[in-house]
């Protein structure tokens, strides 16, 4: 049983590997049912089109850093992740080479300087870039640059070495160190420890043999075998090179499902001219959005039951809510439970903002506001206006990419610009209405009051864009 469960494991390993290195570009994932969970990392198609921006902006930046004589463009871009922060911060591992212009060129020129034939000249390098994107204000930073050369290019992923049918221990530890030798060689693998040389050459057995059996297995034509990332486990590699997207399945814990309205939606609403709502916030480069999403709901119900308008924490469940991801993404409905458990918010004051993730410092003391439960509204749009103008304003989740570009206006990007099921960010709604016959929604950001207008998103309401109508809740005070 053991056996077998951990041989499942790693034959999935190899299986994302191979799809990782052989297949990458048909990991589009326009259509499948993916919702991370808002503010978490997510795989980006290598054809994404702010992707090459981001690409292009990157190879710039390293050539103004380098000081070698030829300009060097990317080769290959061999994984990309995105993820929505204040705007967004991308990772990317790249392969460079040499072009034949010289650093003398202009650097515009980049894109039709063809690359050197000679792997030689070519002198290929993996770099991984983070670059954190501000489109809205057309600013976009190198936060991180390493580089180190490529192992040399030749391919040969085939295993015809290690012996299938059964031998003498000895004859297989022969070519078993002999094929870890190759690969610590090519790969330039340094271990701290004998230990730990020990252990990643029984990682290393263990995913050549799940490669073999995949290879006898397959019926079509990949090919398995040792690769750069042979000496990882599964947990190992996809912590390192996959996106933490959640599981698609038990993401979404299911809450109580709230009654419904019991008037039909006024034409419009609007909680800021109503005192609900607490002043744009800016969650910095942390996925934390859902955490905003959830405070700027409480702050709304809280003024409801108890008629005073507070600013509540984000940093107490960046801390403290053991159920959510901190800076790496998180669910409201998550949250709820966890500010349950907790016992309440403390105040922003009490409990300050720093965007990143420390202990857990809150004290029962300090509550200011508390929540008894937590509702799941209605996928109707119509249905969902009528609930807040009754009860408040609703933390929502959707698709980010047209925010992006967001300046002022009611956006209404098209479909393939804003796939429903890539839900990334989660917001605020905090009204709707009609703008020269254009319905709404109005949305609470957490990008800064500088984001959209005065920190505002407005999107088009009635044909469930982005997602907007998925992920629709709101806690409860009684
Ligand atoms: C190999 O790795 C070591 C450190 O891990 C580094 O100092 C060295 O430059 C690398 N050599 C090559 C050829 O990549
Ligand atoms: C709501 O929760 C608060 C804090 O946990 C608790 O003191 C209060 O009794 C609850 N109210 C109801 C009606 O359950």
């Amino acid at each position: 049983m053991e056996t077998s469960c951990h041989l499942l494991s790693t034959v999935f390993f190899i299986i994302t590997i191979t799809v990782f290195g052989l297949v990458q570009s048909q990991n589009d994932g326009s259509d499948r049912g993916l919702v991370g969970a808002p503010g978490s990392t997510i795989q980006v198609s290598v054809s994404d089109p702010t992707l090459q921006k981001v690409v292009r902006f990157a190879e710039g930046r390293y050539n103004v850093g380098s000081n070698g004589i030829y300009l060097r463009r990317v080769t290959k871009i061999v994984s990309a992740s995105k993820q929505v922060v204040k705007g967004v911060k991308y990772s990317l591992v790249v392969e460079l080479g040499n072009t034949l212009c010289k650093k003398t060129a202009a650097l515009a020129d980049l894109a039709i300087c063809e690359f050197h034939a000679d792997p030689n000249k070519l002198k290929t390098e993996v770099c991984l870039f983070e670059i954190w994107d501000i489109p809205w204000q057309s600013k976009s930073t190198v936060l991180k640059q390493k580089c180190q050369p490529a192992a040399p290019t030749k391919e040969t992923n085939k295993i015809e070495t290690l012996p299938t049918s059964p031998s003498t221990p000895d004859e297989e530890s022969v070519e078993l160190l002999s094929a870890f030798k190759e690969f610590v060689t090519k790969y330039n693998r340094s271990y701290s420890s004998q230990e730990e040389a020990d252990k990643r050459l029984r990682i290393f057995q263990e995913n050549l043999q799940t490669a073999q059996i995949l290879q006898s297995l397959d019926q079509g034509s990949a090919e398995y075998g040792v690769t750069k990332f042979s000496d990882l486990t599964e947990e190992e590699f996809r912590s390192l090179y996959l996106n933490p997207l959640l599981s698609q399945q038990n993401l979404h814990r299911p809450l109580k499902p709230a009654g419904p309205a019991r008037n039909p939606a006024p034409p419009s609403w609007d909680w800021r001219e109503h005192g609900a709502v607490s002043p744009v916030k800016n969650q910095g480069m942390c996925g934390s959005c859902w955490a905003f999403s959830v405070t700027g709901n409480i702050e709304g119900q809280w003024f409801l039951k108890r008629g005073e308008l507070l600013s509540l924490s984000e940093q107490e469940l960046v801390d403290c809510d053991r159920l959510d991801q901190a800076c790496g993404g998180g669910l409201p409905s998550n949250a709820y439970e966890a500010i349950e458990k907790l016992g309440g918010l403390e105040t922003e004051t009490d409990y300050t903002y720093t965007g990143h993730k420390q202990s857990c410092d809150f004290s029962t003391g300090k509550v200011a506001a508390y929540i008894n439960s937590s509702v799941e509204l209605s996928k109707d749009e119509n249905e969902i206006a009528a609930w807040l103008a009754e009860n408040g304003p609703v933390s929502v989740a959707l698709n980010a990419f047209a925010m992006q570009f967001y300046r002022k206006g009611v956006s209404h990007p098209l479909k393939i610009f804003c796939n429903p099921w890539m839900i990334d960010h989660a917001v605020l709604l905090v009204g709707y209405g009609d703008r020269n016959g254009t319905p709404f929604w109005a949305i609470k950001n957490s990008w800064g009051e500088d984001y959209g207008e005065e920190g505002y998103y407005y999107l088009y309401r009635g044909s469930r864009l982005c997602g907007i109508n998925k992920m629709c809740s709101s806690a409860v005070v009684n």
